[in-house]
């Protein structure tokens, strides 16, 4: 069985655990970094700003930087001893409204565009350089719809699809240490999957320093599947690159569940909720040679974006401590296994 102590709170904590097999991570703010913050400190060895350092927050008028909440989160992690990720430079949302635009009012013109891009890149990559020891370069270009490949965006519209790879490139050049990521969600839907994997492996040909997939992990009870977990890491890793799992929640409502109303996860939901944190984090584990990584979006569950999506003011319980930051069943089941 685990080294793991019952009658404590997880005793060395989770990421100890983990230690030969993956960081443990968690996403954080401002808030979270007072109220999680003893936890945060036992059971996580890793941190990712969960809004911080996304460019509206970095950049929110030309040239005009704020730093500020970046910093603390950064110096939080150093304070702990933690790795800090940086997420995230190219992204079609949560990026201001002036980016796109030109001088005029008009859309801006590619050359703009691209040298806005490769400043704030360089500018944000360098601040962190030696502190972020990774990066979420580029977000979500993939649509989900299955007959067009990438999504459509101001960044592609106005740049065409090189704009990724001088994403990369120019992160690169701003820290050649840092461990560059392609970040995206359904990534383990096949159909995505592959159209993921087209993208990764064309910039592979094109020796574009990628490095690894950032597979979010935004997953629920019921999916995705297993196989389709697996088949996904296995079609990342196969093309050289590390894999993360970066924004791992198990919601305990399937997408398409609006019900609303509930104060505390049922008896089965919690049960089925272990379940598949047994099930998910034992496939994990399998794969440790090429992850390196699994960050949850958040900490326990008296925080996370679910309480507000997709359904407006509905409580959700997606980690495995609760919102009093007591081990939940699926805790013990991720921390306390037969080797
Ligand atoms: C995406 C982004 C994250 C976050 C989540 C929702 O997955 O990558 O930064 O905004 O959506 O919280």
């Amino acid at each position: 069985m685990g080294t793991v102590e019952r009658n404590e709170t997880g005793a060395a904590g989770l990421a100890a655990r983990y230690q030969d097999y993956f960081d443990i991570g968690a996403a954080v703010n401002l808030t979270t970094i007072k109220s999680q913050r003893d936890l945060l400190a036992q059971h996580y060895n890793s941190i990712t700003a969960e809004n911080d350092m996304k460019f509206e927050r970095l950049q929110p008028e030309e040239g005009h930087y704020t730093f500020e909440a970046a910093d603390r989160i950064a110096a939080f992690a150093e304070e702990h001893g933690m790795k800090l990720r940086g997420h995230t430079l190219v992204w079609h949302n949560q990026t201001p409204e002036w980016v796109f635009k030109g001088k005029d009012g008009q859309t801006a013109g590619r050359e703009l565009l691209l040298s806005r891009m490769k400043f704030h890149i360089d500018r944000v990559v360098g601040r962190y350089k030696g502190r972020a020891y990774a990066w979420d370069v580029v977000n979500e270009v993939i649509e989900d719809k299955s007959d067009i490949w990438l999504r459509s965006s101001p960044w592609l519209d106005i740049l065409g699809e090189d704009f990724i790879a001088e994403a990369f490139r120019c992160a690169h050049e701003a820290d050649p240490e840092a461990v560059l990521f392609y970040n995206d969600y359904n990534e383990s839907d096949p159909v995505k999957r592959d159209k993921i994997i087209r993208l990764l492996r064309s910039l592979k040909e094109k020796d574009v320093p990628v490095h690894g997939m950032g597979m979010q992990g935004h997953w629920n009870l019921n999916g995705p599947s297993l196989e389709e977990i697996r088949a996904a890491i296995e079609g990342y890793a196969s093309l050289g690159l590390q894999v993360q799992i970066t924004e791992l929640d198990i919601s305990v409502f399937d997408f398409e569940d609006r019900r609303t109303g509930l104060v505390r996860p049922t008896a089965e939901m919690e049960e089925k909720q272990s379940e598949r944190y047994d099930a998910v984090f034992r496939l994990l584990r399998e794969y440790k040679d090429v992850i390196t990584a699994v960050t949850f979006w958040g900490a326990a569950d008296d925080y996370t974006w679910l309480n507000d999506f997709p359904v407006r003011g509905r409580k959700n319980w997606p980690f495995v401590f609760d919102e009093k930051h007591e081990p939940k069943s699926s805790f013990w089941r991720i921390a306390d296994w037969e080797e």
